[in-house]
């Protein structure tokens, strides 16, 4: 046997228990309470409990947008990633106009390979809906690429219009992929962001008022009702206020297959934020963007009751300095997103699980399970179990953290939670088998993450 971990408590989306774990040749082989056979090396984790690597389904890893590139590539990103105790990502690949599906999937392949240093798939986000690009979409699932994103905002750049989004929903039922969607009315937002620039209002909080809650609710409804006409399942992303909340809500006691998550950023900062002086609002832009703080808790019950089945990051760093004082003279050319890659675990396991807002097992569904399953990587990823990868996180529930941009390891140069604190520290991270995380050292190479083929949805 290659390798043990003894003396640790075991946690999945539905048990708890003391075990210890052995691997060999990257898959777990044995999970029982006392492992007595030998292994090359051994890993003691009393005190720790054991976690299937997280899986982080939305990143935007080395992509152009807003005039410049997200600033950690899929070395940089996939490393910080790691130290965060995720062990698996769901990258976007962008068709650019004009361009097939297939291409823009082969230049994200081309961005990850010989990079990625965790395992890696890839979303398509479809820009451009031709009866051509259409027609490529059971080719992409044959690939093991089988959900697709598209974009109600972003005019002029990434959104489609009802119509496309209508035929790529259809389409992607029939060959068993899921579709995703940003949801905001891109037209309004149009309209009131014209609005403000002719009122000459520059500062990074017109960000949040041009884009209100109402523009993601409208949206998330609109969705909603094409999804229920395609008969196909949906999947929000970045679900961040309480009126599109109740929109899957109502669509799911329905019996409609609507699905959605959030972010940390939308449970945990508020629109104030954007009043950060000196340009500092600028760190916080991002679509949606941060609401007011009322919406926290209800998103917290939403992800304890199941209507949310999933916390992402939404990764898609820019530099404070150098690319979000693109917009130091308008809001609106400041690069949308934000860093979070690294930080997603101990938030959520701190604010989540020592705040008692959600359980620990709910949050490895939230973290691992549940997105294994809704974007086909199970039975490999998403659980510690007989024959599944071994994508193993050895977490210290009381070790104490500060987070800051000076000791994160994402290629940025801030971090919106700057200062928070609390227990609960990734201490090892095993990516099938191979140790890449030690503390603070990081022991994994470019090039060893593997692309992964998933499964169609609901396979
Ligand atoms: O502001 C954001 N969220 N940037 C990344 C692109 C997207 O909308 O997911
Ligand atoms: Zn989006
Ligand atoms: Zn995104």
């Amino acid at each position: 046997m290659d390798l043990k971990i003894t003396g640790g408590t075991v946690v999945t989306a539905s048990e708890t228990f003391r075990a210890d774990l052995a691997v060999h040749r990257g898959r777990i082989v044995d999970i029982g309470r006392r492992i007595t056979a030998p292994a090359d090396r051994t890993i003691p984790a009393k005190g720790c409990y054991l976690l299937p690597g997280a899986i982080d389904v939305h990143t935007h890893l080395d992509m152009p947008f807003g005039g410049t590139t997200s600033a950690d590539d899929f070395e940089t990103g996939t490393r910080a990633a790691a130290f965060g105790g995720t062990t698996c990502l769901i990258d976007f690949a962008i068709q650019s106009k004009g361009q097939s599906l297939a291409a823009a999937v082969d230049a994200w392949r081309q961005k990850a390979e010989g990079k990625a240093c965790i395992d890696y798939g890839f979303h398509v986000a479809v820009t451009e809906a031709t009866d051509q690009v259409i027609d490529e979409l059971a080719d992409l699932v044959r690939l093991g690429v089988t959900s697709f994103k598209v974009f109600l905002a972003y005019k002029g750049a990434l959104m489609i219009d009802d119509g496309a989004f209508f035929k790529i929903l259809r389409r992607a039922r029939q060959v068993g992929a899921l579709t995703m969607l940003h949801a905001e009315n891109g037209e309004v937002i149009d309209v009131l962001v014209s609005e403000a620039r002719a009122a000459k209002l520059r500062e990074p909080i017109y960000h949040a008022l041009t884009r209100p809650e109402e523009c993601e609710a409208e949206a998330t409804a609109r969705a909603i009702r094409l999804a229920e006409m395609a008969q196909a399942p949906l999947y929000v992303v970045h679900l961040s206020c309480f009126g599109a909340l109740e929109e899957v809500k109502l669509a799911r006691d329905a019996g409609l297959p609507i699905l959605a998550e959030t972010c940390p950023q939308y449970l945990l900062l508020d629109l104030e934020r954007y009043r950060e002086p000196r340009f500092g609002g600028a760190k916080y832009v991002m679509s949606p963007p941060l609401r007011h703080k009322s919406n926290w808790p209800v998103l917290w019950d939403a992800l304890a009751g199941g209507d949310l089945q999933v916390v992402a990051t939404d990764h898609c760093p820019f530099n404070f300095k150098g690319q979000k004082d693109l917009g130091k003279k308008d809001f609106a050319a400041i690069p949308n997103g934000a860093p979070g890659i690294e930080n997603r675990l101990q938030l959520i396991f701190h604010e989540g699980v020592n705040k008692k807002r959600i359980s620990l097992n709910r949050m490895v569904d939230l973290l691992a399970a549940s997105p294994a399953r809704i974007f086909g990587l199970g039975p490999r990823k998403g659980s510690l179990a007989i024959g599944a990868d071994a994508d193993v996180v050895v977490f210290d529930p009381k070790a104490p953290f500060t987070i800051s941009a000076r000791t994160n390891h994402m290629n940025v140069d801030y971090t919106p939670y700057e200062g928070f604190k609390g227990r609960g520290r990734v201490v090892t991270v095993l990516s099938r088998g191979k140790v890449i995380v030690d503390g603070r050292k990081f022991l994994g190479l470019p090039g060893a993450g593997q692309f992964i083929k998933r499964k169609r949805f609901g396979q």
